[in-house]
């Protein structure tokens, strides 16, 4: 809250006051700080493909933010350089965390599940990696399980659960490394309508609990506005960010968002953005 408006409403500061308003703000102060900055970044791929073209981008700490844009238009590449998977061929991308402080987590669209391994030792990976042995792990994969709904299915296998249920296994295996970002590549696409929905408010409400910084990926617009802080819009040929929406309605969002006049103008102005920036293409 801006300084501005204490002062307005409480013009007699007692101390105790003083304290808790310096404390608030503080709080403020990090939340609506950069963690990860993308500044005129391109990257062309080696085959001369012009993924991305003078992107900056700003994500603020603890801020749930979605990117919607047509197939090929680099939303996945844009995700890829954030995690470091792949270098911006110009232009900056810089962390406000160290590298020790930064957690990240990906999930990815297909649940990229090992089918030969079961839910608990599919969860158990990134933390093998690590070095942690199953047993000194055990109960923090109960937990990860236990946060995305999941009880009762440790044993089985991939094969043995339903799309919704491999999603969750996914996005526990993020969890499961306690991470700060959450880097998500359209994990919710070849769901079906109502798990997707579910697994929307589910994910909504981790957010809320967790405080994660999220940056989304989606081709769903409807998606993107139930979710997000903010939705940043972008468009093909090439690559880049056309415009910026900030979501304004408070969270927890619920059905009645879901089927309110301000979520249908808030989509249909994303609707607009991405057919005014089809009929600009540079290319
Ligand atoms: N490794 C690669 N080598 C060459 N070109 C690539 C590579 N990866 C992506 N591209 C190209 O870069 C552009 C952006 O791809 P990207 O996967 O980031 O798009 P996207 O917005 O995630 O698309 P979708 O919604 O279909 O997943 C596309 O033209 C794609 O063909
Ligand atoms: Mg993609």
């Amino acid at each position: 809250m801006p300084l501005a408006l204490y002062a307005k409403e409480t013009p007699k500061l007692s101390a105790v006051n003083v304290f808790f308003r310096l404390l608030t703000l503080s709080v403020d102060a990090v939340m609506f700080s950069p963690v990860v900055t993308l500044n005129q970044v391109d990257k062309v791929y080696p085959n001369g493909t012009v993924a991305l073209q003078g992107v900056d981008l700003e994500v603020l700490q603890g801020e749930f933010v979605s990117l919607v844009g047509p197939s090929g238009c680099g939303k996945s590449t844009v995700l890829k350089l954030i995690a470091g998977l792949g270098q911006a061929s110009e232009g900056e991308i810089y962390w406000q965390m160290t590298d020790a402080e930064r957690q990240l987590a990906f999930v990815f669209q297909d649940a990229a599940l090992m089918p030969w391994a079961s839910v608990i030792d599919n969860v158990h990976l990134p933390l093998k990696l690590k070095g942690r042995s199953l047993s000194a792990a055990r109960a923090d994969i109960y937990q990860a399980l236990h946060l995305v709904d999941l009880q009762g299915v440790e044993k089985r296998y991939p094969r043995q659960l339903s799309g919704g249920m491999k999603m969750r296994v996914s996005i526990a295996r993020a969890l499961v490394t306690q991470p700060n970002v959450l880097l998500m590549d359209e994990p919710f696409g070849a769901l079906d309508e109502m798990t997707r929905s579910k697994l929307n408010s589910d994910l909504v409400n981790l957010w809320q609990q967790y405080h994660w910084t999220v940056i989304f990926v989606t081709h769903n617009i409807y998606e993107a506005v139930y979710l997000s802080n903010r939705v940043v819009v972008m468009a093909a040929h090439p690559g880049r960010v056309v415009a910026e929406i900030t979501i304004e309605a408070p969270y927890p969002r619920d059905d009645a968002f879901r089927t309110s006049h301000r979520f249908s103008d808030y989509c249909r102005e994303i609707f607009a953005q991405l057919s005014l920036a089809e009929t600009t293409a540079i290319a």
